[in-house]
């Protein structure tokens, strides 16, 4: 059975970067549902134009919204390969569906991660972020630039953007709204035999190793 990897954490936790490098490293596929509102934000749909203000005030968009675009990704024939959820379920609502919509195919949790940091420390580094606008690498103004100062390592892209809620005032919201309906999930995760914790508050490289030793172990 393909794995179901589920990535848990606040914001800047670093479930985008280690997603990213999990399906390097084991060909699965990144689900993250922050990119894909994002990219029905910038498309202008009618899911979009509800979630943009949503987002910007840094509070969670509704379950019916994020289902349904998360349920037309995952028919795409690519995340037979295994996926990475990033970003959720993010409440007890989404994480019952997620149940049910995976019963319906015969597939269940691999993992769920909880990638453990510090919330004093986010906030440092959501409003340090950028991704390149060409590939969407992400960057890091103090923990992870280019190798080439203004040039993307992975694909030669010269421009890079920032997000609209990734500043210091949005990204307090985006903790409240991570503690008061995301971290319970934590305990619900547990409760049901699938719940792996990692220390996040070192650097990149040696959380990627430790969740690759983790994903290696229950993937195999
Ligand atoms: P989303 O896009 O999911 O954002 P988030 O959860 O707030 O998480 P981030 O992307 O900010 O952090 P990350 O953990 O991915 O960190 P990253 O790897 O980039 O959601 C945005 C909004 O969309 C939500 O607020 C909500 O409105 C809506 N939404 C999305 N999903 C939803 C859902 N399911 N339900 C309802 N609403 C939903 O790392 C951050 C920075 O730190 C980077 O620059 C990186 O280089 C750097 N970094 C990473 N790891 C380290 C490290 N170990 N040391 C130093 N720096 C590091």
């Amino acid at each position: 059975m393909a794995p179901v990897l589920i990535l848990l954490g606040p914001p800047g936790a670093g479930k985008g970067t280690q997603a990213r490098m999990l399906e390097e490293d084991f060909g699965l596929i990144q689900l993250s549902t922050g990119d894909l509102l994002r990219a029905a934000v910038t498309a202008g749909t009618p899911a979009g134009r509800q979630a943009k203000a949503v987002m910007e005030a840094g509070a969670l968009v509704s379950d019916d919204i994020v289902l349904a675009i998360l349920k037309d990704r995952m028919i795409q024939p690519d995340v037979a390969k295994g996926i990475i959820l990033d970003g959720f379920p993010r409440t007890a609502g989404q994480a019952a569906a997620l149940d049910l919509l995976l019963a319906e195919t015969g597939q269940k949790i691999t993992a769920a991660i909880s990638l453990e940091v510090d919330d004093a420390a986010m906030v440092g580094r959501v409003s340090g972020r950028h991704t390149c606008a060409a590939c969407g690498e992400g960057y890091h103004d103090e923990f992870k630039r280019p190798a080439k100062a203004g040039v993307c390592d992975k694909c030669g892209g010269t421009e890079f953007k920032r997000r609209a809620d990734d500043n210091a005032e949005t990204v307090r919201g985006r903790l409240s709204a991570y503690h008061a309906q995301t971290a319970p999930l934590i305990a619900y995760y547990d409760s049901k035999g699938v719940l792996e914790r990692i220390n996040a508050m070192g650097p990149i490289a040696d959380i990627r190793t430790a969740l690759g030793q983790i994903v290696a172990g229950i993937a195999a």
